[in-house]
């Protein structure tokens, strides 16, 4: 049931603290500043070279969001999404290793880029919610998201789990193809830690709804970021279009003079997301997208500085590592994709065209 919620959707945002808590439940020493995952116990991936993720829409960009951190954290990670898999044919070497990211465990692109990669000689490991499901039987490994059953077509609390699985997992990997912890080893699974309150404290504050409201007549909504911000922008337009089925679009903050800066009007809300990594750089860019006249609304934990004074709104997040601010920004996202489906009166949990699993390619 929808437990007093007008939809599911709504209810699967709102059990985020309680489905990260799940997730990171006796896997972190914060003590430490270790992860203890069971079936990964330290020097399980030291024969790891490079790491390969792959996955579909909110899953994809999970899937990039932690190649983002791997790779800034010196192991060599790229994300691919699983339908251009076959066609991209990265090499693959017996240290190679490739991350399925799948909710539901069934996605046929998901599926079809693990077999590749499998009869190439890469070792595999799945990703997903779905205990019993197709990626966990042709997978060497799993690790279980443990988010709990989601119904709304839109992934909500899946992509913050798989986002929170995946630095676990992610942790791991630095330490043993890196050949030790990380400076920031400590602060980050500190930071892990503290996610579900950070989630809890968004959704007790945010005026998502207020933004939504104010907004809801715009021509197309953008949404941008760089660093781990980049694939939570491409999120948060992916959660608005889906369900409110009007135009949004994400870029790299890096990417808008280079074309999309052309679209940019007073009837285009900017929502520029800012996790801590080169904040001042996404700041000029949401100066430009102001001098043309559009309304930027900022996600950022910094609410008293500059970002604060020139956004028009801020939906703020608490100040935590930046590799995990990306979690508490989504939630804001997908709270004002929410209110702005509703708004619009959408069937938020069963969008037109779309099913929660696409079992083929
Ligand atoms: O089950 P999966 O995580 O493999 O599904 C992948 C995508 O189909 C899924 O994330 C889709 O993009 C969501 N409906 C987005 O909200």
């Amino acid at each position: 049931t929808k437990g007093g919620y007008e939809h599911f959707m709504l209810k699967e945002i709102h059990e985020q603290p309680g489905a990260l808590r799940n997730t990171i439940h006796g896997r972190l020493n914060a003590l430490d500043g270790t992860v203890e995952l069971d079936d990964f116990p330290e020097g399980t991936f030291s024969e790891i070279e490079e790491v390969q993720f792959v996955g579909m829409g909110t899953s994809y960009h999970a899937a990039m969001y932690a190649s983002n951190m791997l790779s800034a954290r010196g192991v060599p990670s790229y994300a691919f999404q699983a339908g251009e898999y076959g066609l991209v044919r990265p090499p693959v070497k017996s240290n190679t290793l490739v991350v399925a990211v799948t909710q539901s465990g069934e996605t046929a692109d998901t599926l079809d880029a693990i077999r590749r990669a499998q009869s190439a000689g890469a070792r595999t490991v799945a990703i997903t919610n779905t205990v019993g499901s197709s990626v966990t039987r042709e997978c060497d490994e799993t690790l279980l998201i443990r988010a709990g059953p989601e119904i709304g077509v839109a992934a909500t609390k899946t992509f913050c789990s798989q986002v929170t699985a995946l630095s676990m997992i992610g942790e791991r990997l630095v330490e043993d193809v890196t050949g030790g912890q990380s400076n920031s080893a400590r602060d980050l699974v500190e930071s892990m830690s503290r996610l579900p309150g950070h989630v809890q404290e968004v959704l007790d504050t945010s005026i998502a709804s207020a933004v939504a409201k104010e907004y809801k007549d715009a021509d197309s909504y953008f949404f941008i970021g760089r660093g781990v911000a980049h694939p939570v922008a491409l999120e948060g337009a992916l959660k608005f279009k889906e369900i409110s089925y009007e135009h949004a679009e994400g870029f790299a903050a890096s990417e808008l003079k280079h074309g999309p800066l052309a679209l940019v009007t007073p009837n285009t809300p900017v929502f520029a997301v800012f996790t801590g990594f080169d904040d001042e750089a996404t700041l000029s860019n949401m100066k430009e997208v102001q001098a043309r006249g559009a309304p930027v609304i900022a996600v950022t934990s910094k609410t008293d500085g500059e970002i604060a004074e020139f956004a028009d709104h801020v939906l703020s997040i608490p100040e935590t590592h930046p590799d995990m601010a990306g979690i508490p920004a989504s939630v804001q996202l997908q709270l004002v994709a929410y209110h702005a489906a509703d708004l619009l009166d959408r069937p938020i949990d069963k969008p037109r065209n779309l099913a929660k699993s696409v079992t083929v390619q």
